[in-house]
């Protein structure tokens, strides 16, 4: 009698555990497309997610930053959104090549990245993100594309692009705290917006919510890739604690793990598309995550601000006459795109090339 009770408590007990087991998982629904990783699309993406660093806003505008060139050629700028108080910085235009309206965010600005990396370990899961049970997130990830002037200017610029351009697609991208403004603007964008397969592709990004998060992002924005590369530190924050899967920040699908092998003098680099689960213990979280420098070069990218500059804003006056400001001081720079606005800002774009 007694074994057969044991017996019955030890099912009851593994059922349980299973059945928590379960619940814990990230559930996968694709309703829409899988994911699939372009190696080319990743690349022009990650020079978006480049040049939206740049702090010479007129050259940004119009498009004739250092950076602004190679496979971005030929991009329509529709609005660049500066948050001069908090420091962000975020353009909406269209890419024709692709036949996209391409959202890029601005990474941190720290004047010390070692300092803000070294803050990434602490933050805590402090918000729960509306209406969706148990999933909680960073609140000030989630403050700065949500509370900010960011915000409003990315979705007004959205909807111009779509009546100028027709229901083109939409892709959303950023490097590092960037690239997590991204996800919640894709995110963003298809649940309150209603917008259908926004497409993400982010860049050395930071975990941004737990694991009941991931499984609704990964619902609503099924087609997001998340590169890595090498030892880059900032995927691995803030921290994954496999004992705590309830407590700990989970990362959403598909991570594209970056890494170099080596036979003798050759060097390959392999890009690794990871399982659907967002913490695949074979790519990035193989090894760990020690480098800032990884942290700072994607495909042979650079990422980050320019040498030495840190939250400086330069504002050419010729450019004043696109801006509109708030009280704070926080602009926005407009295009109309009318045919006789295009051709002023060509104007404007020759002048600034001739200088
Ligand atoms: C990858 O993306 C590029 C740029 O959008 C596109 O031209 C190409 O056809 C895509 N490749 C595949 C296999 O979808
Ligand atoms: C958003 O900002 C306002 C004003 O700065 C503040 O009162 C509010 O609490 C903020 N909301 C969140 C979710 O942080
Ligand atoms: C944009 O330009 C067109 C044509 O020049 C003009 O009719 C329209 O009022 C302008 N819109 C804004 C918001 O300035």
């Amino acid at each position: 009698m007694a074994a057969k009770w044991w017996l019955a408590a030890a099912i009851l007990i593994s059922l349980c555990a299973t059945s928590t087991g379960r619940e814990l998982k990230v559930k996968i629904k694709h309703k829409g497309h899988l994911p699939v990783y372009n190696h080319t699309l990743a690349r022009v993406l990650a020079e978006y997610a480049s040049a939206v660093y740049w702090s010479d806003t007129t050259q940004l505008f119009t498009w004739t930053c250092e950076r602004c060139n190679d496979l971005t050629e030929g991009f329509e700028m529709i609005e660049l959104i500066i948050d001069v108080q908090r420091c962000l910085q975020a353009f909406v235009g269209v890419a024709k090549d692709l036949n996209a309206i391409i959202i890029a965010f601005r990474g941190t600005q720290e004047t010390s990245i070692q300092n803000w990396v070294a803050d990434l370990y602490w933050k805590q899961l402090d918000i729960d993100y509306p209406g969706m049970d148990n999933a909680m997130v960073h609140h000030g990830f989630y403050t700065a594309y949500h509370n900010t002037t960011l915000r409003p200017g990315i979705l007004s610029a959205v909807e111009r692009a779509k009546e100028l351009y027709g229901d083109i697609k939409i892709m959303s991208t950023g490097h590092s705290m960037g690239g997590a403004m991204a996800a919640f603007c894709a995110l963003d964008l298809t649940v309150n917006i209603g917008e259908k397969d926004v497409q993400v592709v982010t860049f050395g990004q930071p975990r941004i919510g737990n694991a009941a998060f991931a499984s609704y992002y990964s619902e609503f924005v099924p087609r997001t890739i998340r590169v890595t590369h090498e030892h880059d530190i900032v995927p691995h924050l803030p921290p994954y604690y496999y004992y705590f899967p309830q407590k700990t920040y989970h990362h959403f699908p598909t991570e594209v793990w970056l890494y170099n092998i080596a036979f003798g003098s050759l060097v390959f680099m392999i890009e690794k598309v990871c399982d659907s689960s967002g913490e695949d213990p074979t790519c990035s979280r193989s090894v760990s995550g020690n480098s800032i420098l990884d942290h700072l070069v994607y495909y042979g990218i650079q990422m980050g601000n320019e040498e030495g500059v840190s939250c400086r804003i330069i504002l050419d006056p010729r450019v004043a006459a696109y801006r509109t400001m708030d009280i704070d001081g926080n602009f926005v720079l407009a295009r109309n795109l009318s045919s006789t606005i295009l051709r002023r800002s060509s104007e404007v774009k020759g002048q600034v090339d001739s200088m």
